[in-house]
C-alpha cells in the first residue's frame, strides 16, 4: 500500500518502511536526515521535534503509517538558501552547549515565532538597547518576516 508524506517540501514514498516505525527512525535510519535527534523516546525531552503540518511534534511518537498526506519539516528543511533567522541567531549568540538537543529547540522556537508577535516586540526592545544597526537586531527583525 502506498504511503506518501512530504518531507522538507519533497513528496516521499515511504511505503517500503514498516508503518509502525516512529517518524524519528524513518528520518534517521531510512532517509538520512539525522538532524532530528533521539533523546528519551517518550515525548519528554523534545530533541526529536519536527514540524507536522507546521506545528511542532515529537517525531519519536509519530508512527509513520499515520502520516499519509502529511507534511513534515525537519531542521534540515528549515533553512532555505540561507539559515533560518532562528538558526542565524543561534550562531550569533553561541547558543549551542553540547548541541545535542538544539535541533529540537530550534524547531520549537521557530514554530513559536511563526505564530507569535514576540519576535517583533523583541526586536523593538533590542533596538532601544543596542541601536538600529546591531547585527543581532537584524536577526531578530528577520524572525517575523
Ligand atoms: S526523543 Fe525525547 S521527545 Fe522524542
Amino acid at each position: 500500500m502506498p504511503l506518501n508524506v512530504t518531507i522538507n517540501g519533497e513528496l516521499a514514498d515511504v511505503s517500503q518502511i514498516d508503518p509502525d516505525t516512529p517518524l524519528l527512525w524513518a528520518l534517521r535510519d531510512h532517509l538520512g536526515l539525522v538532524g532530528t535527534k533521539y533523546g528519551c523516546g517518550i515525548a519528554q525531552c523534545g530533541a526529536c521535534t519536527v514540524w507536522l503540518d507546521g506545528d511542532p511534534a515529537r517525531a519519536c511518537q509519530l508512527p509513520l503509517g499515520q502520516l499519509e498526506g502529511r507534511s513534515i519539516t525537519t531542521v534540515e528543511g528549515l533553512a532555505g538558501d540561507a539559515l533560518h533567522p532562528v538558526q542565524q541567531a543561534w550562531v550569533e549568540h553561541d547558543v549551542a552547549q553540547c548541541g545535542y538537543c538544539q535541533a529540537g529547540q530550534i524547531m520549537s522556537a521557530a514554530a513559536l515565532l511563526e505564530r507569535n508577535p514576540f519576535g517583533k516586540w523583541m526586536s523593538h526592545v533590542h533596538s532601544r538597547a543596542f541601536g538600529e544597526t546591531s547585527p543581532t537586531r537584524t536577526s531578530w527583525m528577520n524572525l517575523w518576516r
